[in-house]
């Protein structure tokens, strides 16, 4: 009987690649994909410790398995991530979670197939945690979700020290892969069928790639050229079979106005930016160390709307930042105003351990943090209600991911604006559709960019039917 592994990802999307990576060491080490977290022989936790709320579900994961673990000692359980690179977790593990085999953090994850086996065949109880990241390793196994969208990292760690924020401290400075690794992976997903590949760094903006000493004559790049970031995407959009590319994230403070142009030129690039303003008070934007103000923001949002009307804008905002006066939320909801995101993600901040926002004076009580919550929240619906409607009875292109998981006869896909759809499919009146069943019909189209007709836009979804050719 084959073995078979489990990995739980918590975080961001950067976590999300780095489990694809682990996933495919495990493949090639001959373990098999187990659906069940508490029945796999292999399971791994790929932490997160953004918010403390992440850091407590992650132990409520982790407290399931001592009982699988115990029943069957040959059971590995691995612990990665973020919160591997702060010492009070590993010390937390070390007294109260003896039993997990193996923790790593983000900076040795090519090491993990060594760590594994001397794990896996010795029967060691593996803590190996670099503290500072080494070069980007290349070159590395991925088992990706989906065949015909991919999530390619672009560079890693980060430079801003965001005050409040804990990331440059477990995912190290940043740095960039060279541009002729990052077409050739972007080249392999297309040939081997990818449509969609969504680019990856925490700062996308501040991307700048340094060309390896045989240069790159199909892209026309040479020897130690630095490319940046707007000119990367331009060479991605001439990549043949990659209909949509997307990334994620821009900080304001580095968009610059070729990024901006790009949206107008790029046949690709899909009319979608996830642009995290977090507060709209100048002063707490200064406090958080964004370094723009809400002016230089919002001629962001200008120019991008005139170098492209249709683009969908969303954002992260930070409810409750120390010192936060009634004033400097008031200024956080007129801005969500103005600006009229299409989604945003909000958040109660979270005092992480060892940021400078731990330290500040006057954190706002709890009550107050959710009161001024909830009243943005209710801002923010209400606008999305209104912009969802706007695609009512639109026909709009959506590239199908599956079937929906609550209901096997309807297809899910995601509109360029990254919209989830849910719709369903039927034949055109009195014509014979080219499959069998309609099941077969509807499972042809996954992987596809097809038009679906929007027939409920709702808040948070949009139904639609698709008709079939
Ligand atoms: N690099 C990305 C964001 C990474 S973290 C960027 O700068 O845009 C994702 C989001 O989590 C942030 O945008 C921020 O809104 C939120 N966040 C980070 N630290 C937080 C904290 N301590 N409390 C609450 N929210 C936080
Ligand atoms: Fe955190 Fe700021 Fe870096 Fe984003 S840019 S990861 S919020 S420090
Ligand atoms: Fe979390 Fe680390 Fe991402 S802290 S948000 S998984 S970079």
């Amino acid at each position: 009987m084959s073995r078979t592994y489990h990995i739980v990802t918590f975080g961001c999307q950067m976590n999300e690649r780095d489990s694809e990576t682990i996933a495919g060491m495990l493949e090639e080490m001959g373990y098999e994909y187990c659906p069940d977290f508490k029945a796999a022989d292999v399971c791994v936790l790929n932490t997160c410790s953004v918010r403390e709320h992440a850091d407590k579900r992650f132990f409520g994961v982790l407290g399931q398995l001592k009982n699988p673990h115990e029943q069957d000692p040959g059971r590995i359980v691995c612990v990665c991530g973020c919160m591997m690179q702060q010492q009070v977790h590993i010390d937390t593990l070390k007294a109260k979670y003896p039993w997990v085999d193996i923790v790593f953090g983000t900076h040795n994850i090519a090491d993990f197939p060594r760590m594994f086996r001397n794990a896996a065949e010795e029967h060691q109880k593996i803590t190996e945690v670099w503290k500072d990241a080494g070069p980007i390793a290349e070159g590395l196994p991925a088992k990706r979700e989906y065949p015909f969208k991919a999530f390619v990292s672009i560079m890693q760690g980060c430079n801003n020290f965001c005050t409040y924020c804990i990331v440059p401290y477990t995912r190290g400075r940043e740095r960039s892969r060279a541009p002729e690794a990052v077409l050739a992976e972007i080249e392999g997903l297309a040939a081997s069928g990818c449509r969609e590949i969504m680019l990856l760094g925490q700062n996308v903006n501040s991307y700048a790639g340094v060309c390896g000493e045989d240069g790159c004559d199909r892209f026309g790049i040479a020897p130690g050229q630095k490319v940046t970031f707007p000119q990367l995407l331009r060479r991605i959009d001439c990549i043949d079979g990659i209909e949509r590319v997307r990334f994620m994230t821009s900080h304001p403070k580095d968009l610059s106005d070729d990024l901006v142009q790009c949206f107008a030129d790029l046949k690709h690039l899909c009319k979608q930016i996830h642009l995290p303003v977090q507060a709209g008070s100048d002063r707490v934007l200064k406090e958080m160390n964004r370094h723009y103000d809400s002016a230089h923001y919002l001629e962001l949002i200008r120019k991008l709307r005139a170098a492209c009307p249709e683009i969908a804008i969303s954002t992260d905002i930070i409810v409750g930042f120390p010192g936060e006066t009634e004033e400097d939320f008031q200024a956080t909801v007129d801005l969500v105003e103005k600006v009229r995101y299409d989604s945003a993600f909000t958040f109660i901040y979270s005092v992480r351990k060892g940021t400078p926002a731990e330290k500040m004076p006057d954190q706002v009580p709890e009550e107050i943090k959710h009161q001024r919550f909830d009243r943005l929240l209710e801002v923010i619906h209400r606008i999305q209600e209104e912009k969802s409607a706007e695609y009512q009875d639109a026909v709009l292109p959506v590239l199908v991911e599956g079937f929906s998981k609550t209901d096997p006869n309807v297809l899910t896909g995601r509109t360029e604006s990254n919209k989830t759809v849910d719709f369903t499919v039927r034949a055109p009146e009195g014509a014979e559709a080219g499959c069998n069943s309609a099941a077969a019909c509807a499972e042809a189209l996954i992987g596809q960019i097809i038009p679906v007709k929007i027939v409920k836009a709702q808040t948070f979804s949009l139904y639609g039917e698709a008709e079939l050719q």
